[in-house]
């Protein structure tokens, strides 16, 4: 084992966190951790970990339900491409591959919604594959470790950050190996005040050295998030209400929503006065996506109105059998009225 790699794995085996899906050598679960650990912290993520190895403890089990049926299982977590991916992927297996999960890295890079990291983290951590992991966590530690310039979403930078993280993984334990380098990402070389002094890599550093470690990692781009301007209409009439099924290639395919009106700015004036009886309408939400900023603003009525193809009625009560955006779902749990 090279230095680097027996430091942060001695680090790693005396100091890390005692996670479900560690130690699990089941490539089903440790796919699914991953997937939900893609977009969602780990102490949100451990709940919905918990309820999907529960009630669906096969690929096939979870190949064998709807779609719906996930979507509503995902809620909360957002992303939902990510469990719409992993359906996908369930049914591909169970039709295509034998029920079987693939076995190397190659062959789990080709299931959809995988990209390099989550291939590399199934393949080292279920199959011990030598394939080192480079995530948001080790782009910072290696930016800051080699005090490297090179922006990190730039297309030399991804790709010498690669270079530099299969140079020091170790042909022993990369599993191991890939799990320290995160951990280590994850508690000590946090973005904003890392604990450099229980850094198990500090003497060797050289942006700790130098004293630069808050100007590592170097981005090219501030994201410019996109911002949509949604209005909800709540048709709420003798205990029904009118929901669209969201259809478009766009955020919430396949969810459900109240009928949109989607306006060009927040100033637009939208006329609703077509639509009977208005009770009141929300003040304007943020919700944050990593591409999208949505401002939303919900408008009430006490009618009932046959708003587009995609619409339909619903018993109140059945609200929750449909998955749901969380902006709508968080607005809803809100309102006493509901
Ligand atoms: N984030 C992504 N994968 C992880 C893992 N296996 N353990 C902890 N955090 C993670």
């Amino acid at each position: 084992m090279n230095n680097f790699s027996r430091l942060i794995v001695n680090w790693y085996r005396l100091n890390k966190r005692s996670l479900p899906w560690r130690e699990e050598l089941n490539p089903y679960y440790i796919w699914l951790s991953e997937i939900i650990l893609q977009q969602t912290k780990v102490d949100q993520g451990i709940p919905y970990y918990f309820k999907f190895v529960q009630k669906y403890p096969t690929i096939i089990k979870l190949a064998n339900v709807e779609e719906k049926e996930v979507l509503n299982d995902w809620q909360g977590l957002g992303y939902y491409s990510r469990a719409r991916n992993l359906h996908y992927s369930a049914k591909h297996i169970r039709d295509k591959l034998n029920g079987e999960f693939p076995k190397n890295y190659n062959e789990i890079l080709k299931l959809k919604g995988v990209g390099k990291y989550t291939a590399a983290a199934i393949s080292s951590f279920a199959f011990n594959e030598k394939k080192a992991v480079v995530d948001g966590n080790v782009y910072r530690l290696l930016s800051r470790y080699f005090d490297i310039s090179t922006p990190i979403d730039s297309s030399s930078g991804i790709k010498e950050f690669q270079e530099i993280a299969d140079s020091l993984i170790n042909n022993e334990n990369p599993g191991e190996h890939n799990q320290a380098i995160m951990e280590i990402g994850a508690l000590i070389c946090i973005p904003k005040k890392p604990k450099c002094t229980y850094c198990p890599l500090a003497e060797k550093c050289i942006s700790f050295i130098k004293g630069n470690i808050q100007n590592r990692p170097i981005k090219k781009t501030r994201l410019k998030r996109k911002k949509r301007f949604f209005h909800y209409l709540i048709f709420n009439h003798n205990e029904e209400l009118i929901v669209e099924k969201r259809t478009k290639k766009d955020i919430w395919k396949n969810m459900y929503q109240f009928p949109l009106i989607e306006a060009k700015n927040i100033d637009e004036k939208i006329d609703l006065n077509m639509f009977k009886n208005k009770l009141f309408e929300s003040s304007i939400r943020k919700h944050i996506l990593s591409h999208q900023i949505i401002y939303v603003k919900f408008h009430h009525f006490n009618s009932t109105y046959n708003f587009n193809k995609n619409c339909f009625k619903i018993k109140k009560s059945e609200i929750g059998n449909y998955p749901i955006p969380r902006i709508i779902d968080k607005y809803l749990e809100e309102q006493t009225l509901f």
